[in-house]
Formats: C-alpha cells, sequence, structure tokens
C-alpha cells in the first residue's frame, strides 16, 4: 500500500507528480491511500516517488482542467476517484466523453459543484472597511464556500479590487491582497470579521434602488441567492421589507394580466414575506429545506462530507421516519437510506406492509459524521450538540410534513425527536404523545440488525423491528 501525504487539501501540483510517478510506475488504484498532511509525522508512510518507470504518460489538456477542480471538491474521495480516471485514459484515451460511465459521472458532478461554489463566491462576497493602520484603510470580508474554490477565485477579487488592500477570511484558507502581493494563510474564526461596515448603508441604498420586481422573478432570486450567503449580504436586512411591497405591487399587475409566470410571481412573494429570509428563518417549503441543509453550518460536520442530506418522501406524508445519520453511501447520492441499512430497512418495510413512498424519510443529523481510515471512512455516532444544532432541520421537517406518526429508528433519532435519551429495549412498542400532536414510535435502526453478531439475537431484532414497523403504520390508518 502506497501512501501518499499531500501538502494540503487543494495541493493539485502534489497530486499530479505523486499520481504521474505511480501511475508510470503500474501501481494500481486499489494500492494507493492519498491523505493531507496535518503536520504529524507518520513513521509507516511511503514515499510514492521513483516508481521505476520510464517516461511521464500524458493526459489531455481536459483531463487537467477537470482534475484542477475536482481537487477543490470537498469529497475526501476525489484524490481517489481521479487517480481512478487517470489509471484508465491509456487504455480507454476517451474515457472523459463517456457520459454513463461512473467515475466520470461523479467527477462531472464534482466539477460543477465546484464550479458554482467559485461562481457563488465572486458574486456574494461583501467587504467591510477596517482600519489597518493610521490612514490606510482595508476591507475584509467573511465567507464560507460549500467547496474549497478561495485560492482560485481569489485572483479574480485582485483583478477586481486592484487598488484596494483586502483579506477574504473563511474557515479554510484566508486570501490577503496588499495591493502588490497575493498571500495565503491558514483558516479563520468567524469572529475575526467585523460585524459592523461603513459599507453597509451604501450597500443597502443600492440594493434598494436597483431592486424593481417587475423585472426580478423573487422565486429566481431567493434560488440564486440561497441563505447561505444572506449572512453576508447587508442587503438582505432589506429582502422582507422589498417581498412585502413586491407583492402588493405584483398583486396589482396579476389582477390586470392574471398570467401564469405573474401568479408564480405572487406566490414566490408570498413565501417570501411570510418568512424573514435571513439566517436563522423558517424555511417554508422542502425544498428550501433541501437548500438549506446542503448550505449548513449549524455544527462543524459539513466541512468533511460531500453534501448535507435532507429528507426524502411526499409533503403530505402521514408516516416520518427518522434515522441516525446519512452513511458513507447516503453522503455520495444525497439521498437517505440508500446503502446497507437502507436495504435492511426495505426489506422490513415490504415484510410489515408499509410502503416507503408514502412515507417521509429523513434524520436526526443531515451530514455524515465519519473518520478516514485509510481509504474508508467510518461512520462515527453524532454527539449530542450536533444532534442539537441539527433538531433546527428536523423540527422544520415535521413542522412541513406534519406527519400523524414519528418514528426514531435508534438512539441517535430518538434524541433528535424527543430531545432526550431513552432505553429503546424498553420504550419500543408503545406511542408516545409529541408535542407538537403527532404520536412518537421508538425502535432499534435497521445498522443496529446488521450488527447483532448472535444470530438468535439478531432474528429476534429484526422481528421486533418488523413488528414496530407494523404498529406505526397501524397508528396512522
Ligand atoms: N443510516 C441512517 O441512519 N440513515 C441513513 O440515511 C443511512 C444509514
Amino acid at each position: 500500500m502506497r501512501v501518499v501525504r499531500l501538502a494540503s487539501e487543494t495541493d493539485f501540483e502534489g497530486w499530479r507528480e505523486a499520481a504521474r510517478a505511480l501511475r508510470t510506475g503500474g501501481v494500481s488504484p486499489a494500492d494507493v491511500v492519498w491523505t493531507v498532511d496535518d503536520g504529524a509525522a507518520d513513521l509507516f508512510a511511503e514515499p510514492a516517488q521513483d516508481e521505476g518507470g520510464a517516461g511521464a504518460i500524458r493526459v489531455s489538456r481536459s483531463f487537467v482542467d477537470l482534475a484542477q477542480r475536482v481537487v477543490l471538491h470537498r469529497s475526501p474521495a476525489r484524490f481517489d476517484l481521479l487517480y481512478r480516471l487517470l489509471w484508465r485514459l491509456p487504455e480507454t484515451p476517451h474515457l472523459l466523453a463517456q457520459p454513463a460511465d461512473e467515475d466520470v459521472v461523479r467527477a462531472r458532478d464534482m466539477e460543477r459543484q465546484v464550479d458554482r461554489a467559485a461562481h457563488k463566491m465572486k458574486a456574494f462576497v461583501r467587504f467591510r472597511s477596517v482600519a489597518a493602520a493610521a490612514d490606510e484603510e482595508a476591507y475584509v470580508a467573511w465567507f464560507e464556500p460549500a467547496h474549497r474554490v478561495t485560492e482560485a477565485t481569489a485572483p479574480f477579487f485582485v483583478r477586481r479590487f486592484a487598488n484596494m488592500r483586502f483579506s477574504i477570511l473563511t474557515p479554510d484558507v484566508c486570501a490577503h491582497w496588499d495591493t502588490e502581493t497575493l498571500r495565503f494563510t491558514p483558516g479563520a474564526d468567524p469572529a475575526d470579521a467585523p460585524a459592523e461596515d461603513a459599507l453597509e448603508a451604501f450597500w443597502r441604498t443600492y440594493y434598494a434602488a436597483t431592486f424593481n420586481p417587475a423585472r426580478v422573478r423573487l422565486s429566481a432570486m431567493r434560488k440564486e441567492m440561497p441563505k447561505r450567503y444572506w449572512r453576508n449580504l447587508p442587503e438582505a436586512a432589506l429582502i422582507p421589507e422589498l417581498t412585502r411591497s413586491a407583492q402588493a405591487r405584483t398583486e396589482t399587475m396579476v389582477a390586470q394580466s392574471p398570467s401564469e409566470p405573474a401568479r408564480r410571481i405572487v406566490r414566490a412573494a408570498r413565501r417570501a414575506s411570510r418568512d424573514a429570509p435571513y439566517e436563522g428563518s423558517a424555511p417554508a417549503t422542502l425544498a428550501e429545506i433541501a437548500a438549506g441543509v446542503d448550505a449548513c453550518r449549524r455544527c462543524h460536520l459539513w466541512k468533511d462530507a460531500t453534501q448535507g442530506v435532507a429528507g426524502e418522501g411526499p409533503e403530505t406524508a402521514r408516516l416520518m421516519f427518522v434515522g441516525e445519520q446519512p452513511g458513507d453511501q447516503e453522503d455520495l447520492a444525497g439521498k437517505p437510506f440508500v446503502g446497507p441499512a437502507g436495504q435492511m430497512f426495505d426489506r422490513a418495510l415490504n415484510e410489515a406492509g408499509v410502503p416507503r413512498r408514502e412515507a417521509y424519510v429523513t434524520n436526526a443529523v443531515k451530514h455524515f459524521k465519519h473518520e478516514l481510515r485509510g481509504k474508508r471512512r467510518l461512520h462515527k455516532t453524532p454527539d449530542a450538540p450536533e444532534i442539537e444544532a441539527c433538531r433546527w432541520w428536523l423540527e422544520a421537517e415535521r413542522r412541513i410534513v406534519r406527519p400523524r406518526v414519528v418514528v426514531a429508528l435508534g438512539a441517535t433519532a430518538v434524541r433528535g425527536v424527543m430531545g432526550k435519551s431513552l432505553p429503546i429495549g424498553k420504550s419500543r412498542g408503545q406511542a408516545f404523545q409529541l408535542e407538537d400532536q403527532a404520536q412518537g414510535v421508538v425502535t432499534w435502526h435497521p445498522s443496529y440488525l446488521l450488527r447483532v453478531p448472535d444470530a438468535e439475537a439478531k432474528a429476534r431484532a429484526y422481528a421486533e423491528f418488523v413488528q414496530d414497523l407494523r404498529f406505526a403504520w397501524s397508528l396512522v390508518a
């Protein structure tokens, strides 16, 4: 096994050099583990140099372009995926043109997500003025990009604000421009970004002056400007008021011309004025929850996850299942319960006669908590503060779906649903009254059924699980 230690999370050159040497030396992707140097020496690490092959392999410009962007994705699997593609390229020169290839699909998805993150960063970074020294003004911005695009995007800001001294602080890395040199330092704490801003008034006035609801579709605006960014935008404070007045104006417009697009604008305006669109406001639809969960920074788990995974199922579902957190496969697919635990869950649902498509299936924690062990991402149980931070989303899902029965699968889900711990063995088989008038049912987690070592105990736990699913369904019917 070759362990390659890259210098940083965005070390494309390091990856390229090591990958080239490994590929030339015929080292299979299955025998390579890619890690990022955390500063600790590892006595067991083998260097990835001198593989003994002759002549560097050549790849197309389009592969290099793709790799440079994919490296910026937060998925821990990105280096591995890129090396697998590189490994396959000599035998399949047109690999990147095969749209159905699994590796190509994943790489293209990551590339798209990275491009989108860079685009959002360019659009939504807002500088606040600070006094750097006597007579010297500097600007600072705090931003949390969805992927590690800060270094790649910094030259854009340098071109745009060449004469301005600025720092862009992010949790990953900070970019500093002193009008001559661009430098990078380690990631920062949100507290380092000043909250008050001399530019705020300017932005607000500018924004109010340019906001024209007859031309701007509110729904499109909300889509373009996810809540994650509103926190950075002084003008966001104006949005509730603007959308309220926009509603009145668009309603007049609709009365004169009741076209479907206009109706859509009114509906969007109504939604927009119902909930104040800033960080902390309640999402009004499942689509908003899905976008919000992916952008969530309420705890640190987002940092190592591919994406946030919201629930799935009809908004009118009478039955809601709550699991623990997305696993490895759910993290990649963006859907709950699609991996081994999901298969066990599906089997038991079938046996209990509960149609999954009629239920809303979600998790207490929406990002995958894990640790890297070689190539594997090993599940780690979320702790109480992480469950508590994520209850905000679970409660929003419950408010929107309003299920009659909520089934908590395992201990983490019990904590997420009830706000406290209960012993599953003693609490299963009965209905609890929940605060929102729904009934709560507690049962085993499907992964637990996969882990029980003793065959007899396993069969018993499975039978109890099926019985509990049947019981929950009977409460709904
Ligand atoms: N385990 C869970 O709790 N949820 C999932 O979505 C997958 C595995």
